[in-house]
């Protein structure tokens, strides 16, 4: 009888461990048709090290550099899909993503890291991997680096070969004076809910913002939800309506990403109105405050987002292509010695 007993209870214990095991793995979303999660496991296994121990570097560095990346990423999903558009140069300084106004706040740095990143896998392994595979693991590293969730990334990912107007950039992206209603709509677009639209705005817990994208909520007047002695503070480092400069967006640990983002919220202390209105707004308040609360539960749903915000519209198979730089599309190979040339000399200066 004990026997029967402790062997029951021992099965409750197996199962019921193993469901655990398998609800949060459910949740976690599956690849899309021509990801995989071992894209590269042939044809670069080393791939994901290079990039790590790179960004080790650069991050302890500069700090500032992981947030950078991470909003990099975001800009590339959001307009036109993660196929790597907003590293494209405009051309001929003609409107184009990188010109619209959200992209002009870009790290420029961000740039140079992904295409020395790029350099560094290619010369490994070849021309095989993708920029927009580089951008989507130099963010997920940049969250583990600064002590947020690791996570596997779907990869296989191809470059897209046009970038998107600025209009097109404008209308994906949304503005810091959006409010939860207009979030929760655009994000609603690309399949995203209400909780992947609280967790994902979680990534403002690194970083900085300049001044411009919050004075509306200063000057004339000072918007109400705002904690006043934050907007005495943020007055301080903004004296103007269009000063240019640049303030931490976490007030409690900037170069962490940790759960303060939703303490600060919880605070009347969130620096923009898309950031505060999720607390305002009775549909996410009680998500911002359970974040708050529960660190690895944000944790747990950022990297649910993360996932669906990373697979948005990509290019696979045959479509598209792998860039041979990050910031230009490919041209005919065939024509173009240019190119030939600087795949020679990066080959050289990878050899000597
Ligand atoms: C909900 C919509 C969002 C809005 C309205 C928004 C808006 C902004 C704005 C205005 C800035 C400051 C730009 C500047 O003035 O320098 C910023 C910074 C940043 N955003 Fe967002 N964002 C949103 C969602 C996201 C998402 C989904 C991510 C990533 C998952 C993200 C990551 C970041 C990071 C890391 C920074 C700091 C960048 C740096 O320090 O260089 N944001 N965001």
């Amino acid at each position: 009888m004990v026997s029967t007993t402790s062997s029951f209870l021992l099965l409750v214990v197996v199962v019921s461990s193993s469901l655990m095991f398998f609800v949060t793995e459910a949740q976690i979303p599956a690849p899309v048709k021509g990801l995989s999660w071992r894209f590269y496991e042939s044809s670069c296994p080393q791939l994901e090290s290079i990039i790590r121990k790179r960004l080790e570097k650069q991050i302890k560095d500069d700090v500032g550099q992981a947030a950078g990346l991470l909003r990099l990423h975001f800009h590339d999903c959001f307009v036109q899909g993660c196929d790597g558009s907003v590293l494209l140069d405009g051309s001929a300084g003609g409107p184009s993503e990188q010109t619209a106004i959200p992209n002009l706040t870009l790290r420029k740095r961000s740039f140079k890291i992904i295409d020395d990143l790029r350099k560094r896998v290619h010369n490994a392994c070849g021309k095989v991997v993708s920029c927009s595979d580089i951008t989507a693991i130099a963010a997920r590293d940049s969250v583990v680096l600064t002590g947020g969730p690791n996570y596997n990334v779907p990869l296989g990912r191809k470059d897209g070969r046009t970038f998107a107007t600025e209009q097109a950039t404008l209308d994906n992206l949304v503005a810091p004076f959006a409010n939860t209603t207009v979030v929760l709509s655009r994000l609603a677009t690309k399949g995203l809910d209400a909780t992947d639209a609280v967790a994902l705005s979680g990534a403002h817990t690194i970083g900085i913002s300049h001044c411009t994208s919050f004075t509306d909520r200063l000057f004339p007047n000072q918007d109400p939800t705002m904690d006043k002695t934050f907007a005495n503070n943020l007055k301080r480092s903004c004296p103007t309506a269009d000063s240019n400069n640049t303030v931490n967006m976490d007030i409690r640990s900037p170069n962490v990403f940790d759960n303060k983002y939703y303490v600060d919220l919880m605070n009347r202390q969130g620096l923009f109105t898309s950031d505060q209105d999720l607390f305002t707004d009775r549909r996410t308040r009680g998500i911002v405050e359970s974040f708050a609360k529960n660190q690895s539960l944000f944790f747990d749903k950022f990297v649910i987002g993360m996932i669906k915000m990373g697979q948005l519209n990509v290019l696979t198979g045959g479509d598209g292509e792998i860039r041979t730089k990050c910031d230009r599309r490919n041209k005919n190979k065939k024509l173009d010695i240019a190119t030939v040339v600087e795949e020679l000399e990066e080959t050289f200066s990878a050899l000597f």
